[in-house]
Order: structure tokens, then sequence, then C-alpha cells
């Protein structure tokens, strides 16, 4: 996979993550076409997203696992500009989330990005570029939770789905699709101030982190899950499949409260309760491209409005502290440049 050798280096503006000192810092600046990775489809990027992983990273709380300098941000929509890919043609409105985006290979927070083109899902017709970015990665991985626990057996006749950390970019789109696919969702959250929203969003039910007593687990308390979403894993998770009932399945999806779980084994031995889990950054391209269709077929634009909230570039590294001192909601988008799309 080469770069196009007739491609003009033009220069734009990026957020760069780099080394500074023991740390790291972002830092504003202009890069040129050619600085940036191989790849063979060039992109003008319309929007982003802000992750609580691309936040982690602009805010140096998790860099071991990144290349430095790196234009940071793991999700994109944009227009292609040029393509040596003969899927794609100027013009197209593409999608891309994983691989090492952001991480590994410049990212989405520039107004251009170099992507293979086997990384890129073309936006589906039924969604705009806007619709696009409001479902982004968590989109993904959210839709192949629900993959994994419908092909585990769940149905909405056999009882209330549990979504935690709902008020987050995950656990918003969960409550979302699971209500439009007719589950009865309830949403666990730290702040009430979110239940309204919630509601409106398809939850039946909004139950209070607060009101948890994650110090007193009972392994097999009252079955109540037919199945869940987490997360948040840490105690929360071991809470969950102690109130799930016989058959259910748990998908195992973050790790906001850690990953190290102190578990019992009894809700799987003596119920029969299935942990499943997702990677979507590393999902085959196969497997993405099946979970975007279905996000288009299952989810209507008047619900992904109220998911997300827009933010402007200048904005990328206050909302990253915003989003990890639990001040937004839901999934924000950054506009990265005037697209019309
Ligand atoms: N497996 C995968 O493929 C995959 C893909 C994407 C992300 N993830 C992981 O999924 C997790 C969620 O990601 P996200 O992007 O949805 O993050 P997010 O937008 O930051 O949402 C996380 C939510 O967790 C809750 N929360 C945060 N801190 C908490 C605390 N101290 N105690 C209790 N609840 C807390 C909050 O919900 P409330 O505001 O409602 O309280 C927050 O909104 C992360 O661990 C992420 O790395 C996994």
């Amino acid at each position: 996979m080469g770069r196009d050798p007739n491609m003009a280096a033009e220069h734009f503006k990026a957020w760069l993550l780099e080394r500074h000192g023991k740390g790291t810092r972002l830092r504003q600046t202009r890069l040129c076409e050619t600085e940036l990775d191989d790849g063979d489809v060039l992109l003008q990027v319309a929007y982003a997203s802000i992750t609580r992983r691309d936040a982690l990273a602009c805010c140096a709380q998790e860099v071991a696992s990144r290349r430095l300098p790196c234009v940071p941000g793991g999700d994109l929509v944009a227009q292609v500009l040029a393509s040596a890919a003969p899927r794609f043609q100027p013009g197209d409105w593409v999608f891309a989330s994983g691989y090492g985006i952001g991480s590994k290979h410049h990212g989405a927070y520039a107004e251009r990005a170099l992507l293979p083109g086997g990384w890129l899902l073309p936006v589906p017709e039924k969604l705009d570029a806007l619709s696009a970015i409001s479902l982004g990665g968590s989109g993904l991985a959210v839709a192949m939770a629900l993959t994994q626990l419908e092909d585990n057996g769940l149905k909405p006749e056999r009882g209330p789905v549990l979504v935690t950390g709902a008020g987050g970019s995950n656990g918003s789109l969960a409550v979302t699709l699971l209500a439009a696919r007719g589950y009865e969702v309830c949403a666990l959250t730290r702040q009430a101030e979110n239940s309204q929203w919630l509601k409106d969003l398809g939850a039946s039910r909004v139950l209070l982190y607060g009101d948890l007593h994650l110090d007193a687990i009972q392994p097999l308390a009252r079955g109540v899950w037919a199945g869940a979403v987490d997360n948040l894993g840490g105690n929360v998770l071991g809470w969950i499949l102690g109130s799930s009932k016989p058959g259910a399945a748990v998908v195992a999806l973050g790790d906001v409260l850690g990953s190290a779980v102190n578990l019992s084994l009894a809700p799987m031995v003596a119920r029969g309760v299935s942990v499943l889990g997702v990677d979507s950054a590393q999902a085959g391209f196969a497997t993405k491209h099946k979970a975007w269709i279905r996000l288009a077929g299952d989810l209507h634009s008047d619900k992904l409005r109220l998911l997300y909230r827009m933010v402007g570039f200048e904005e990328i590294p206050l909302m990253c502290t915003q989003l990890l001192n639990g001040v937004s909601r839901g999934r924000t988008v950054v506009r990265i440049a005037d697209s019309g799309g």
C-alpha cells in the first residue's frame, strides 16, 4: 500500500499528541499531506468523535500503547478526495474506526487523513454524515454486543435488559438500540438528572448507581436481568451476574471501573449465565460492515439527534477533560471541517 505520487502536498490543521518531557502534550499544528501515514485513500475529515479512549490519551492518562507523535481521534466520517482503492471514488462519504486509527496511525483530529481503503466503510444511503458519526465506533461496538446477546438467545419476551454507564457514549447508544428493537431497557447511571433523557432514548426504568449495594453482592440474588450490556466492569459485573436470570447473557463491553474483577462462578455454574466479550476495534471488515448496516436499519434519525452534542475543533482538549470529569453525556461529536454532509 503506497502513497499516490501525483498527490498534491497540501497543509492542513491538526492536533498532535507528542512527547513532552517525561509525559505528553496535545499541540495544535499544521501538517503536510506527505507527513501522513501510508494509505491509499486521501480524506477530507468532516466529523470526529471524542470517546473515553481518546480522552484518556489526550489527557496523558493512557499513552503506553500509542505511537508518538500521533494525530489522535479514533473515529471519523469523511469525504474521499483521492483514491487508489477501486472501491472508492472522490466525493464518496466513508466512516472509519479501530485498526489503531488515532493511536498507531494518524487519526481523526486533523482536516486530512490518509487511510487504507480496507479500513473504510461506506456511509449507508439511509444515513447522512452527521448521523454516521453520532453512531461511530460506539455504534459498532454496541451493535456487535447486541448481535452477541441475540445469538445467545436473548429476545424481548425473555425480560428486562440492563445497560450500565448508560449516560456515556456506548451506554446511551445501547439504550437506544435495544429499545428500538423492542426490549424493556433498564438504564444504570450515576446521575439522576440523566433520567428523563434516558427515558426519551427508550429506557423503561432508570436505576441510580449510588443505590447499589456493591459491598454486599449476593452471587445468586433474585434473577432479574435477561441480558445486560456492561460498560463498567469492576464489582458491577459481579452484581449484574448475581442478579441475572437463568440462561441470561451478559456482554462485558467496557472496564471503566477496572478490569480486575473478583467474581463468584455461581451464576455461571448454577444458572447457566454467559459472559460474552466484544472487541470492536480489531473486528474484521465483514463483522464491522454487518454491524454498520444493522445500525442504519435499526435506528431513527430523531433518536440519533438526542445522542450527541457538537463541539468545535478548538474545543477538543477541553472536551476531553470534561468527559473524564463526568461533565458530558452521550456522544461528543467534533466538527472538523465544513463539509455540507
Ligand atoms: N469492547 C469494545 O469493543 C469497546 C468499544 C468502545 C469502548 N469500550 C469501552 O467501553 C467503556 C465505555 O466507553 P464509553 O466510550 O461509553 O465511555 P464514556 O462515554 O466515558 O461513558 C462511560 C460511562 O460510565 C459511567 N461512569 C464513568 N465513571 C464512573 C464511575 N466512577 N462510577 C460509575 N460509573 C461511571 C458514566 O455513566 P453515567 O454518566 O450514566 O453514570 C459514563 O458516562 C470504556 O471502558 C471503553 O474503553 C469498549
